[in-house]
């Protein structure tokens, strides 16, 4: 039944997010997804179908990509038409709007707890560097600019319009998320991915030979 669902879902998903390039694509969806099941796993908190659903659907109605208030009634309906119990459903919406970064720091839930922690294990590392240029370049933002330094706190209304260069997205947020991880596992699974983003901008900036900004 549960199986079903999911299945259901990642159809669902697919076809809202098929054509992404803004680094929401379906892989996205399906890392967090798989994030999302080994933090539960490890933690052995929270209810599974929860978890999962909210996951598979928490893109669904960022505003970055979608209408909000149309995307959660886009995703209650898929629910509903699923069969899944209202308190189920109302507890993913929940989770959905309150993990967002620039939303700020909401009281969670386990299950939102977990999610969130997936969201941002993706954002940061490898993984995460490649997803922020991606993004950038989607965005209309240049890779650096040494003119403009990075802020020391975001006004992300003013972010959109002053379209700050990628490079200080790290400074601005990523650098900042293995503190702000929720659970044990995520802290953990989040430490290495950060170590490697210093790396990666101790090289980028010795390449380009600009001694002025200090890492951490
Ligand atoms: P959240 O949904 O948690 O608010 P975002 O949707 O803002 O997170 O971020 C999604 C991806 O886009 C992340 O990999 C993030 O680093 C990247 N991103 C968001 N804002 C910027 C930016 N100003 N410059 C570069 N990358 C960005
Ligand atoms: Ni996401």
């Amino acid at each position: 039944m549960s199986q079903n669902i999911i299945q259901h879902t990642i159809q669902f998903v697919q076809e809202q997010l098929a054509d992404d390039s803004s680094g929401h694509d379906w892989y996205h969806i399906q890392r967090v997804w798989h994030n999302a099941q080994t933090i539960h796993d490890k933690e052995q908190k929270g209810n599974r179908l929860v978890v999962e659903l909210a996951a598979l659907l928490h893109d669904l109605a960022d505003e970055k990509l979608f209408n909000e208030i149309e995307g959660l009634n886009r995703i209650q309906y898929f629910l509903e038409g699923e069969g899944i119990a209202e308190n189920i459903i109302q507890h993913v919406l929940e989770v959905i709007q309150s993990i967002s970064y620039r939303k700020g720091d909401l009281p969670l839930s386990t299950e939102g707890k977990i999610v969130q922690d997936a969201d941002r294990l993706d954002a940061i590392g490898a993984i995460g560097i490649a997803r922020a240029f991606a993004y950038g370049g989607h965005n209309g933002r240049k890779l650096y600019d040494p003119h403009i330094p990075p802020k020391e706190y975001i006004d992300h209304k003013a972010d959109e319009k002053e379209k700050s260069p990628t490079i200080n997205h790290f400074y601005e947020k990523l650098l900042r998320l293995q503190d702000l991880m929720k659970t044990e596992t995520g802290r953990k699974l989040a430490q290495s991915r950060h170590e490697f983003m210093i790396d990666y901008l101790e090289q980028f900036y010795s390449e380009i030979n600009d001694e002025s900004i200090e890492l951490e």
